[in-house]
C-alpha cells in the first residue's frame, strides 16, 4: 500500500509515519529528512536546499520531485511506502501521479495552538535525527538512541514557524481538495496523545 501523510508543519507527520513504518515494515519516505541528510553531507542538493529550509520556504519543485522519483525506484519501495511531507504543491502531486499509484492520503488536522506547542518544544538529535519533545525529555539534552546532542531546528524558531504555516496554507492546503476529488483523503484530527492519535490513523488506513 502506498500512503501519503499530509498536514501542517508540526501536526505529527514524521512521528506517526515513523511509528507506522516500524510497526508495519513499510518504508517512511520523508523529504524533510532526505533534504537534511543532503545538507549534512554538503551535497549540491543540500547546499541549494539549505537556504530555502532555513527560511521556512519550500525547496523548488524540480529538485524535490527528482529526489522522490529516484527514491521510489529503490527495491525497498516496491511493496509500498509512506510519503511524509511530499507532495507539498499541486505541481508535485501532478508529477507524482505520473510515477506512482497512491492508495490513501491521511490529512492530519491540528489546531494552531497544538502545532505551535509541538514545534516550539521539538528537539532533534543532531547525529541520528531522532525526534523528541521537551514535554517528555525531563531535561535530557542528549539522544536516548545514540547519545548525540539534541538541537532546536533552525526552522523551529517562532518567526519561521509562522512563516512555514503561511506557506502551508498557500501552497500545500490546495492538495486537500486535489485528493478529495480523487476520493483518496481521510481526515484524522490529532489533538490527543501520540498513542491515541496513532490508533486513529491505523483505523483510518484499515490496518
Ligand atoms: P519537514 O521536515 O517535512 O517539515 P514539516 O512538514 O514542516 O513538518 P515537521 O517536521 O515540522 O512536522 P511533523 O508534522 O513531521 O511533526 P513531528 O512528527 O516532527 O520539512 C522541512 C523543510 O524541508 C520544509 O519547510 C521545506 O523547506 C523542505 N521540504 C520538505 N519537503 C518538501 C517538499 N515536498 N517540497 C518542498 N520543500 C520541502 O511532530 C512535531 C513535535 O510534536 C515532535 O516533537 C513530536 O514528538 C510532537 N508530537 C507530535 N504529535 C504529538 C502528539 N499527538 N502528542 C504529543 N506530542 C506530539
Amino acid at each position: 500500500m502506498n500512503f501519503i501523510f499530509l498536514g501542517p508543519p508540526g501536526a505529527g507527520k514524521g512521528t506517526h509515519a515513523k511509528l507506522l513504518s516500524q510497526k508495519h515494515g513499510i518504508p517512511q519516505i520523508s523529504t524533510g529528512d532526505m533534504l537534511r541528510e543532503n545538507i549534512k553531507r554538503a551535497t549540491d542538493l543540500g547546499k541549494q536546499a539549505q537556504v530555502y529550509i532555513d527560511q521556512g520556504e519550500l525547496v523548488p519543485d524540480d529538485l524535490v520531485i527528482q529526489m522522490v522519483e529516484e527514491r521510489l525506484a529503490q527495491p525497498d519501495c516496491q511493496k509500498g511506502y509512506i510519503l511524509d511531507g511530499f507532495p507539498r504543491t499541486v505541481t508535485q502531486a501532478e508529477a507524482l501521479s505520473k510515477f506512482a499509484r497512491i492508495d490513501k492520503v491521511i490529512d492530519l488536522v491540528a489546531d494552531t495552538s497544538v502545532i505551535l506547542g509541538n514545534l516550539s518544544g521539538r528537539r532533534v538529535c543532531g547525529n541520528c535525527g531522532a525526534t523528541y519533545h521537551t514535554r517528555r525529555l525531563n531535561g535530557a539534552t542528549t539522544c536516548a538512541a545514540c547519545g548525540g546532542k539534541l538541537i532546536h531546528r533552525v526552522d523551529d524558531q517562532p518567526e519561521t514557524i509562522l512563516h512555514r504555516l503561511e506557506v502551508y496554507h498557500k501552497k500545500t492546503e490546495p492538495l486537500i481538495e486535489y485528493y478529495k476529488k480523487a476520493d483518496l483523503i481521510m481526515d484524522v484530527v490529532v489533538e490527543s496523545t501520540i498513542d491515541h492519535d496513532f490508533m486513529l490513523i491505523e483505523k483510518a488506513l484499515g490496518l
